[in-house]
């Protein structure tokens, strides 16, 4: 059905994004009466927000493709039997969130069961104003304008992005972060991982390097960074047309992508991501 197509995906995970979104949004202005939960501890946060952006999410995709799966952060996983599959953040970047800060994102992503590959992605970041979409084949566009990786292949000139990571990883990254930090112009530590990889995708980032992430972080910015040209994987290598679905994910412009898993391969192994 015509539905089916990666566009049509594309626009269906648009508006399931920006219904979470005015969620999310709607509960800034009342942010002193969330009730905000420790999940795994104090790294680990979620809010009634998150929990009812993702209900908004599910809404609008099980009215538009009630025969597909659905995957979310919050409220888990519901089979389908389309042959395709939504996965789904409500807020990636809770932790910013909460703190009122810009740096969170909506991350909808589709995905075809049988071949496992992504066939549209969405993150939107609703502080920001700003969508990243990509549909299979159709590549990667910031705000209605094809957007590409940047063209960078000289370590000592790329801006890179990192996260933290999970805390039973927190020395490892350590590590990585200290063995980074001589070797590129310099790092950011966003608070959202989807986000992470939106910036690669258009540009705004020279490489990420995402450890200890969920498929809900990295579903839609993986195939964002793939359709801008740009490559993800884990620092085992790249599957080429799959993706990560969770773990320690490095993401960057061919010519950087390989540089920087080596040096972070040279700093020695981490405890086991997830
Ligand atoms: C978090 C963000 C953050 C990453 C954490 C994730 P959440 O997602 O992606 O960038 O460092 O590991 O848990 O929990 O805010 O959806």
């Amino acid at each position: 059905a015509d539905n089916r197509t990666p566009a049509a995906l594309r626009a269906i995970a648009r508006l399931a994004a920006q219904a979470g979104a005015e969620v999310a949004l709607g509960w800034r202005d009342h942010a002193d009466r969330l009730r905000i939960e420790e999940k795994a501890g104090p790294a680990d946060l979620v809010s009634q927000a998150d929990r009812e952006a993702e209900t908004a999410i599910r809404a609008v995709l099980s009215r538009r493709c009630p025969d597909d799966g659905i995957l979310g952060e919050e409220h888990g996983g519901a089979a389908g039997h389309s042959g395709v599959h939504w996965i789904i953040d409500p807020i990636d970047g809770t932790t910013s969130y909460l703190y009122g800060r810009a740096d969170w994102s909506v991350s909808v992503a589709a995905a075809d069961t049988a071949g496992d590959r992504l066939l549209a992605a969405v993150v939107l970041e609703p502080a920001l104003g700003r969508i990243t979409e990509a549909s299979a084949g159709d590549g990667t566009c910031l705000d209605g304008t094809r957007t590409t990786v940047s063209g960078g292949d000289d370590l000592t000139r790329a801006l890179i992005e990192v996260n933290l990571g999970t805390p039973a990883q927190r020395a490892y990254t350590g590590r990585m972060v200290a063995a980074l930090t001589p070797r590129v112009r310099d790092l950011r530590r966003g608070g959202s991982a989807a986000a992470a990889l939106a910036l690669v995708a258009t540009g705004r980032a020279d490489g990420a390097w995402l450890p200890g992430i969920h498929s809900w972080d990295c579903a839609a910015g993986t195939l964002l960074v793939q359709e801008a040209g740009g490559v993800v994987g884990d620092l085992t290598g790249v599957t080429p047309d799959t993706w990560p679905h969770s773990g320690d994910v490095l993401a960057g412009p061919p010519a950087l992508w390989e540089p920087l898993r080596r040096i972070l391969v040279a700093a020695g192994p981490g405890p086991q991501p997830l």
